[in-house]
C-alpha cells in the first residue's frame, strides 16, 4: 500500500539511524508534521535538537493523510459546541485558522514545493430525510457561533445526487509529504539531527535518556509526537484508535475533477482531487473501523473503488493507502506537558484532522519548551481533567478494550499444525498452550511470533488488508517479523519461531 503522496515529492533524503550517546536540549520522538513542527520552532530560536523516527520523515500517518486543511472538523463542530459552548468552538475555528496559516507562510517562508492552494470546503448531504437535514442545520448553526462565514453548496458542486449542503471559502489542501521532507531539509540545514529507523524501546525520564536499539539521546526535554504517546498513559483509556482507507483514480480523458474538500455525508466519504504534471487524479477517502476488528480481507479498499466506480468516469486505479487516528473523548486534542512531569511533552487525541492539530501542536510544544506564552495552551492542555464530558466514551472505549482482553484469550482455537495456515494468512492460535501469531508468506515461510501486544497485554489480531498484527486495545500495530509499526508499545511481539 503507498500513498499517492509519493508523487509530487522531492525523493527523500536519507537520514541515519541513530548510534551511540549523544546529547541535546530537546529529543523529539516522531517525524511527522507535530514533531517536525516542534523541532523548527524550537532549532530556529536557537536549541540543539535531535528528532528520532521509527521509519521515514512524513511516512506515518502525515503523509497518509488527505492532504486537507480547515478550520473546523470532519465530526463537525456540533459536537463541541454541544460540550463545550460558543467559546470553545470559537478557539477550536480561531487556533485551527492560526494552525493554517502558519503552514501557509511556512510554505512561501522556506520555498517547500507541495502544491499549498486555498480551496472551499463543502458539507454535503445526499438523502433528503429529516434526521440528515437537521443534523446539517445544526453543524450550520456551529460554524456561524464559531465565527465562520457559512454558504449554501452550489448543487453541481459534485456529479453525485447532493441534496442540500454547507460551503466555506478559504480552506486549503497540500502534499503532506512533500511539506514534511520540505521541513526536513530546513532542519537539517539548522543543524537538527534526525534519525530515521531508529525505534524508540525505552525512556528513562528521570536521567532524561530516550534509548534506541543501538543507541541514546540524553535530554532536558523529552516530546512525544507519535500520534499517540509511546509507552503507558492515562490518555490511551479514553482514546479510540482506527483506521480509514484511501483509494486514488485517473478519470476518462475529458473528466471534470472537483476543486475542493468535499464531506458526503451518506455514511462519510471524503473527496478531493489531485494535480501532479500533467495528470490529475481523484482520491476518496473512508470506510472507518476500530484498529484490529471489522474485516480481514481486501473489503474496505473494495469498497472505496466502488464508490468512485459507482460516481465517476473512472479510467484506473493508482493507489491505495490507510492511515490510522486517535478520537479524544471530550472532542478536543490534548496538548502539552505529560501528566506528572514537567519536562515531558505529548500532542494526541487528534482524530481525523491530524494535519492542522498536528502544526498547531507544534507550535504549542514548542512554545511551552522555550517559556513563550502560547493562547492555546491552555485550551488544549492535555492534563486537563474533563470526567463529565470525558465520561460517554471512556466507558465505551474501556468495554471494549474489556471485550478484546478476556474473551479475546478464551476464544482462541487451538491449531494441530502450522499446515492449517495458508501461504498470505495470518492467524491467531494456540499452540503448545501459548497464544502465538502465525504467518506463511507466499514462499511458505512460517514466522511464529507471541500474540501477546507488549503494551499492556491484550492480543492482536491478523490485518489481512496490510498484513499486520493490530491490537484493539490501543492500536499498536507489527509488522510480520513482529516489529513496531506504530502505537504505545516500545516493543515488538516476541519471536517464537521461523521456518522454511
Ligand atoms: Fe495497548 Fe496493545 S496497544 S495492549
Amino acid at each position: 500500500m503507498e500513498a499517492i503522496w509519493t508523487l509530487g515529492s522531492s525523493p527523500p533524503e536519507q537520514h541515519s539511524s541513530l548510534a551511540g550517546h549523544t546529547q541535546s536540549d530537546v529529543v523529539v520522538i516522531g517525524a511527522g508534521i507535530t514533531g517536525l513542527t516542534t523541532a523548527l520552532v524550537l532549532a530556529e530560536a536557537g536549541k540543539r535538537v535531535t528528532v528520532l523516527d521509527a521509519h521515514a520523515v512524513g511516512e506515518g500517518c502525515t503523509g497518509g493523510s488527505t492532504g486537507n486543511l480547515y478550520s473546523t472538523l470532519a465530526s463537525g463542530l456540533a459536537p463541541v459546541r454541544s460540550k463545550w459552548g460558543d467559546e470553545v468552538v470559537r478557539d477550536v475555528v480561531d487556533s485551527r485558522s492560526q494552525a493554517i496559516d502558519f503552514i501557509e507562510a511556512t510554505v512561501t517562508r522556506l520555498a517547500i514545493d507541495c502544491d499549498f492552494h486555498r480551496r472551499p470546503l463543502y458539507r454535503l448531504v445526499s438523502q433528503y430525510d429529516e434526521a440528515s437535514l437537521k443534523s446539517l442545520d445544526k453543524e450550520r448553526q456551529a460554524m456561524q457561533a464559531g465565527g465562520l462565514t457559512v454558504q449554501a453548496a452550489e448543487s453541481d458542486a459534485l456529479p453525485l445526487p447532493i441534496r442540500e449542503g454547507l460551503k466555506l471559502e478559504g480552506q486549503a489542501q497540500f502534499n503532506p509529504l512533500a511539506y514534511a521532507r520540505g521541513l526536513a531539509r530546513e532542519l537539517v540545514r539548522l543543524g537538527v539531527a534526525i534519525h530515521e529507523h531508529s525505534p524508540v524501546r525505552d525512556v528513562d525520564y528521570q536521567a532524561g535518556i530516550v534509548k534506541t536499539e543501538a543507541g541514546e539521546v540524553e535530554a532536558a526535554h523529552i516530546v512525544h509526537a507519535t500520534h499517540t504517546p509511546k509507552g503507558i498513559n492515562l490518555l490511551q483509556s479514553v482514546m479510540i484508535p482506527s483506521r480509514e482507507y484511501g483509494v486514488s483514480a485517473r478519470l476518462k480523458p475529458g473528466s471534470a475533477y472537483p476543486q475542493g474538500i468535499f464531506w458526503v455525508l451518506d455514511g462519510f466519504h471524503s473527496l478531493r482531487s489531485y494535480r501532479h504534471g500533467d495528470e490529475d487524479y481523484l482520491m476518496v477517502i473512508g470506510e472507518k473501523h476500530k484498529v484490529g476488528e471489522g474485516e480481514v480481507d481486501d473489503v474496505y479498499p473494495r469498497r472505496l473503488r466502488d464508490y468512485l466506480n459507482d460516481n465517476f468516469d473512472v479510467q484506473d486505479f493508482t493507489h491505495v493507502w490507510s492511515a490510522q487516528q486517535y478520537s479524544p473523548a471530550d472532542e478536543l486534542p490534548y496538548i502539552g506537558r505529560w501528566h506528572g512531569r514537567d519536562n515531558v511533552y505529548l500532542a494526541t487525541g487528534f482524530a481525523a484532522d491530524g494535519l492542522v492539530w498536528g502544526a498547531l501542536g507544534g507550535t504549542i510544544l514548542g512554545d511551552l519548551i522555550l517559556g513563550r506564552d502560547n493562547r492555546w495552551h491552555e485550551r488544549f492542555d492535555a492534563r486537563r481533567f474533563t470526567p463529565v464530558k470525558s465520561a460517554k466514551q471512556w466507558a465505551k472505549e474501556n468495554v471494549s478494550v474489556a471485550s478484546h482482553f478476556i474473551p479475546g484469550y478464551l476464544s482462541v482455537d487451538k491449531l494441530g499444525s502450522l499446515d492449517e495456515v495458508a501461504p498470505g494468512q495470518g492467524k491467531v492460535a494456540t499452540l503448545e498452550g501459548e497464544k502465538v501469531a502465525i504467518y506463511r508468506d507466499a514462499d511458505g515461510t512460517v514466522s511464529v511470533l507471541s500474540a501477546v501486544c507488549p503494551h499492556m497485554k491484550c492480543l492482536v489480531h491478523w490485518n489481512g488488508i496490510e498484513s499486520t498484527w493490530d491490537c484493539s486495545c490501543h492500536g499498536s500495530r507489527f509488522d510480520t517479523r513482529g516489529e513496531v509499526i506504530e502505537g504505545p508499545s516500545y516493543h515488538p511481539l516476541a519471536q517464537r519461531h521461523t521456518s522454511d
